[in-house]
């Protein structure tokens, strides 16, 4: 018999009565009474489970009872009946049960509440828990639905490198990739390393971002995004950075700043809007077990515009703000997370969009203001997390891109396909990368990055 999922039968529920299906999945509980057993069952396709009935006078229920614990993995054939309990419309009256696999006793996710921290220990097997279930989920379909928002206006998908000889942020935050032998590796005659003599015949990193990518492409098919993983070696240990994490980078030819702030908050507001239909089960999971109130404020975040401030402006509202920051606020200097918070979730109360940064503190790559002190940036920061997007329009002026390199330490030379982006058709353009785990815990409410990423690296953790 065909395999049903337990989130169909459950969503085609009273309809089923009657009929017999085949259903496969993990034990999440067993509960034995005299002459029945109840067993909570479930497949991953939905947090709920289905309620499994086992007959004490199934055959060989004496043998296989001790052998259906918390973890086992079993198929179940029987028929669909009417729940005559509260909690579910439907169960299964098992006529058949096959068992896969055991689970031993010392299966650490027994039926009690388990801390995030330990549940990151256990990362293969956290999946299997309610949280862990549902922020899979909420991942997965705002991955689909990133495609579709982005295929739907005919944005063409670039799967842009991740090994690069580029450092697009220019933080010299990379991780190196190589094959030379680190214990003796080659020399020059200065006696720095010969990277000539390495796999790609210089040195090569992972990607911090597939911006400078994204930008060729812009300049040939004018809209474009990528959504892949980056990598970034900063020692940030905080509940909001990641060694690897993924980013999407849409990159628009003919477009400003004002462009990309407009289609960063659509974007926004379609993927948040599509999990408030779709997957509305994970969701009130999180309103109610990790984030109270999450679905009211993110409903609010769909219906109403996102704020616009200028850097300038959201400096003053800090000075005046009559708090005292751990780091002080100063026109110039870059705003810290807890300016991000203060702004996005005390001042606004909402998601806000912020402007104009001064040069000096942004990347290279971005377009200069007239005022020749700030540049054409944008960052969208929102409660509790603070930034979720960064991006800008870029600078298309061959002459001032290549002067600030220079000014930035980077060798022009390095980057001169990406100044041909200038010099053959320069157009104005924009673009910005969305993090994608800080996305998730910005509509989860998960606390800890680590929680929303299945296998998060971090400094000082690659297990897995
Ligand atoms: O602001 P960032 O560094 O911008 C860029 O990389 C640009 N090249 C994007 C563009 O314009 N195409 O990173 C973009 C976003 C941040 O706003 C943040 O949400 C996320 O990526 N991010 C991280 N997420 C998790 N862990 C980290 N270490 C992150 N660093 C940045
Ligand atoms: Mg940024």
């Amino acid at each position: 018999m065909e395999r049903q999922k337990i989130k169909s039968i459950l969503k085609n529920g009273d309809t089923l009565v009657g009929q017999t299906l085949y259903v496969c999945g993990w034990i999440r509980t067993i509960r034995d009474q005299k002459s029945f057993s109840f067993i909570e069952l479930n497949d991953g396709s939905s947090l709920a489970n289905i309620q499994i009935i086992v007959d004490a006078n199934m055959e060989s229920y004496d043998s296989l009872l001790p052998l259906l614990t918390t973890g086992a993995s079993i198929g179940v054939t029987g028929e669909v009946v009417t729940s005559p309990g509260s909690k579910q419309k439907i169960e299964i009256k098992s006529a058949k049960i096959e068992l896969f696999g055991e689970c031993p006793n010392d299966f650490p996710l027994q039926k009690k509440r388990h801390s995030f921290e330990f549940l990151r220990t256990i990362a293969h097997l956290r999946s299997r828990t309610n949280t862990g279930g549902a922020v899979a989920r909420i991942r997965s379909r705002l991955a689909y639905t990133t495609h579709r928002f982005f295929q739907e206006r005919d944005f063409i998908y670039l799967q842009s490198p991740i090994i690069t000889a580029s450092d697009c942020e220019g933080a010299g935050e990379l991780f190196q990739v190589t094959t030379l032998n680190l214990n003796n590796p080659p020399r020059t005659d200065t006696k720095e390393i010969d990277y000539s003599q390495d796999f790609f015949g210089k040195a090569a990193y992972l990607t911090v971002s597939g911006q400078l990518n994204g930008e060729a492409y812009a300049t040939a098919f004018s809209d474009i995004y990528t959504f892949g993983p980056t990598f970034r070696a900063e020692n940030s240990h905080t509940s909001r950075h990641l060694a690897e994490f993924w980013m999407i980078e849409p990159e628009l030819a003919f477009a400003d700043l004002n462009t990309i702030a407009t289609l960063a908050e659509d974007y926004l507001k379609e993927v948040i809007g599509d999990l408030l239909t779709h997957c509305i089960e994970d969701m009130q999971f999180f309103n109610q077990f990790i984030d109270t109130g999450i679905i009211e404020r993110l409903t609010h975040v769909h219906s109403t515009p996102f704020k616009r401030l200028t850097y300038t402006e959201a400096v003053s509202i800090l000075e005046k703000s009559g708090r005292t920051f751990q780091y002080p606020v100063k026109w110039g200097s870059d705003l810290q997370s807890e300016h991000e918070r203060y702004i996005a979730e005390e001042h606004c109360k909402s998601p806000v969009i912020l402007t104009d940064y001064p040069k000096e503190i942004k990347a290279f790559y971005m377009r200069e203001n007239q005022d020749g002190k700030t540049v054409a940036a944008m960052d969208i920061l929102v409660p509790k997390i603070g930034e979720l997007v960064g991006g800008s329009q870029r600078e298309d002026r061959l002459d001032v891109l290549t002067n600030k390199m220079v000014k930035n330490g980077l060798d022009p030379s390095l980057y001169q396909w990406y100044l041909d982006l200038r010099k053959y058709g320069s157009v104005p353009h924009a673009g910005f990368g969305v993090g994608f785990e800080r996305l998730v815990q910005f509509v989860t409410g998960m606390e800890n990055i680590r929680d929303v990423n299945a296998f998060p690296r971090s400094p000082g953790n690659c297990e897995f």
